[in-house]
């Protein structure tokens, strides 16, 4: 297979990384119509690129792009569309081996394009999971969630604390967290005040936050109200009231 990928960022190397590492002739470049004599191209432009860049596409070919907020549609009309979206956050030099146990979200034009963009996640051993065009919105909010919010919960918890070695305290601690979460699979349960039902922390968690940072007071308001359904009733009962 020759895969052309036009977009030589984040995405396209990574993913060009992959297709070579797994055997196949893989291109990276910047013009469309180097696509002409591939198998599939697959544009890893920025989303507001995908629609100029998918017109200027010689007609014919397998044609996918690997956005996970941006409509079927914007790869213009007619067969042989898909959308192959990896749901995992993509450095430029972090190589083939940053797609290890990723999953790719696969959407086709119809059943033979979905079919194509499912084999072709397989070859890039990803693991394909089929989503029609109009269930596309709910997962990529949910990969929003679990990797930006991550990153923005971290980068609050750093400057709450204000100091150079703020990430040198918290990264050892955001990492067992997550790990022990992933671990517990489905029982995964959150620990500390939400979950203790301790109302006297969380009041002077907030009093706190107030005068110090009224943002992080709301951040740590909503996150505490989505633990409320995770943790025991009683417990949930006695601080919700604050939240
Ligand atoms: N990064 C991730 O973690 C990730 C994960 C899953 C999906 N995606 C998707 O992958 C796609 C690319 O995102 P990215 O994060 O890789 O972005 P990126 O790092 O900014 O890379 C985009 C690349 O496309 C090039 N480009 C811009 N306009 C172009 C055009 N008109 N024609 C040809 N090349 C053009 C850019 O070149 P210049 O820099 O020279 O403008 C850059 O090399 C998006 O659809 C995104 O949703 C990204």
């Amino acid at each position: 297979m020759d895969i052309v990928l036009v977009g030589p960022g984040r995405a396209g190397h990574a993913l060009r990384d992959r297709a070579l590492a797994r055997g196949y002739r893989a291109r990276l470049v910047r013009d469309p119509r180097a696509g002409a004599t591939a198998d599939v191209v697959l544009l890893t432009v920025p989303d507001r690129e995908i629609a100029a860049v998918a017109a200027a596409v010689p007609a014919g070919l397998w044609l996918g792009h690997v956005s996970g907020a941006t409509p079927l549609a914007a790869l213009g009309a007619g067969a042989r569309r898909f959308v192959l979206h990896p749901a995992q956050s993509l450095e430029r030099d972090g190589g083939s081996a940053q797609l290890d146990g990723a999953s790719a979200f696969v959407t086709g034009s119809d059943g033979a394009a979905l079919e194509f963009a499912a084999n072709l996640a397989r070859a890039l051993d990803l693991r394909p999971v089929p989503l029609a065009e109009d269930e596309r919105p709910l997962p990529h909010v949910a990969c929003v969630l679990a990797s930006n919010a991550l990153v923005a919960m971290l980068a609050a918890s750093c400057r709450l604390l204000g100091r150079d070695d703020a990430l040198t305290i918290l990264a050892p601690l955001a990492t067992r967290a997550l790990a022990n979460a992933i671990a517990a699979g489905s029982e995964m349960r959150p620990t500390g005040p939400v979950a203790r039902g301790d109302a006297v922390t969380i009041g002077r968690h907030l009093t706190a936050l107030e005068t110090a940072d009224p943002e992080i007071a709301e951040l740590y308001r909503v996150v505490c109200r989505a633990m409320l359904s995770l943790v025991d009733p009683d417990a949930a009962a006695r601080v919700a009231p604050l939240l």
